[in-house]
């Protein structure tokens, strides 16, 4: 018999084709996705998830979880997952890092680009045909090309925005409780220092923390006012590292000169006090959005579940320790 598995949202059909030839796929295949109350119910004789960030696997869900042998994540973050709770059950759990990496980080400095130079205002005015003559001041922005671009995560969506900002001949910062790796500080020129000397010193602020009970609400007011009022804010990491409410009024009342935004707190719902201002480029969650990414992603995730069905090492699994201990038992 097949071993069977649940794919609570559309994915990219080859990831489909790729289940189907190996398992029995009960496919949710909508953009709505499984509703929360209908997750346990759909997970009955189910060995494998193939789960999105809207599924929320608290310790809960997972103690009433049976015979689930991996829950496989089809983002690289997995804050919708209790990663702890899934190991004591004996449940691997994977993400799909390093194919999203270059994309994400080529959006955030899209972001940051479009922010600090006014793109959308300028795409705006031109359509909304306000566009009468050049003048000298046309809604004139930031330079970034020999600015300090500030960043918080240094991991590896962090390494690669630094790696793009190099070519703008920046001066990077950055603060992570764990330091870059050396070689990779020296190629890019990295400097850790605090946290607050990030805020304070930088006029780009990118971030690309893991949401984390240590990272949640990481900028609000108090961080706010330490940055420049020329600065620049990005997220493409979790909305809920940011104080959303705090960043609207940074934005009106010239706390910071602008954001590029691709997250937020309560999505699909974006604080009103973010919509309709000049300085705020909002993005619906796209950062890994290219066709390419998009579909890598959904093959990592199917990859990784096939692999556990099929007990080989999930290539890209987040609690491994879990895999030692079942092969060890298996060997013993
Ligand atoms: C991720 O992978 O965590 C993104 O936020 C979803 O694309």
């Amino acid at each position: 018999m097949k071993p069977s598995v649940l794919v609570t949202r559309r994915i990219y059909p080859e990831a489909i084709e790729y289940l189907r030839e190996r398992c029995d796929v009960d496919y949710v295949e909508s953009d709505e996705g499984l509703p929360a109350d209908q997750l346990l119910p759909r997970l009955r004789g189910k060995q494998a998830i193939l789960a999105q960030l809207t599924n929320k696997f608290t310790p809960e869900v997972i103690d009433s979880l049976d015979g689930l042998k991996i829950i496989a994540n089809v983002a690289v973050g997995f804050d919708n997952i209790d990663v702890p709770a899934a190991t004591r059950k004996g449940i691997l759990v994977s993400n799909t890092p390093d194919v999203l990496t270059d994309t994400t980080a080529d959006f955030a400095f899209a972001l940051l680009l479009a922010a600090a130079r006014r793109v959308v205002e300028g795409h705006q005015f031109l359509h909304a045909g306000m566009w009468r003559k050049w003048a000298i001041d046309l809604l004139v922005g930031r330079d970034v090309h020999h600015r300090t671009l500030g960043i918080l995560g240094m991991g590896r969506i962090g390494q690669a925005v630094a790696r793009r900002a190099r070519g703008f001949s920046m001066r990077i910062i950055y603060y992570d409780p764990v330091e870059a790796p050396e070689a990779i500080a020296r190629e890019l020129a990295l400097e850790r220092v605090s946290k607050e000397q990030v805020l304070r010193d930088a006029d780009f602020v990118s971030l690309h923390v893991p949401l984390s009970d240590s990272t949640r609400k990481l900028i609000s007011e108090p961080e706010l006012r330490m940055m420049k009022k020329t600065a620049v804010l990005v997220n493409s990491s979790r909305g809920q590292v940011v104080d959303e409410a705090s960043v609207a009024r940074a934005l009106q009342e010239g706390w910071i000169a602008a954001a590029g935004l691709d997250v937020f707190e309560n999505e699909p719902n974006v604080n009103p006090g973010l919509l309709n201002l000049a300085n705020a480029v909002l993005a619906p969650h796209i950062a890994s959005a290219s066709v390419d990414t998009r579909r890598e992603m959904s093959m990592l995730a199917a990859r990784n579940a096939v692999a556990a069905l099929e007990g080989r090492r999930p290539p890209t699994l987040l609690n491994p320790q879990l895999w030692d201990s079942l092969a060890s038992s298996k060997g013993a």
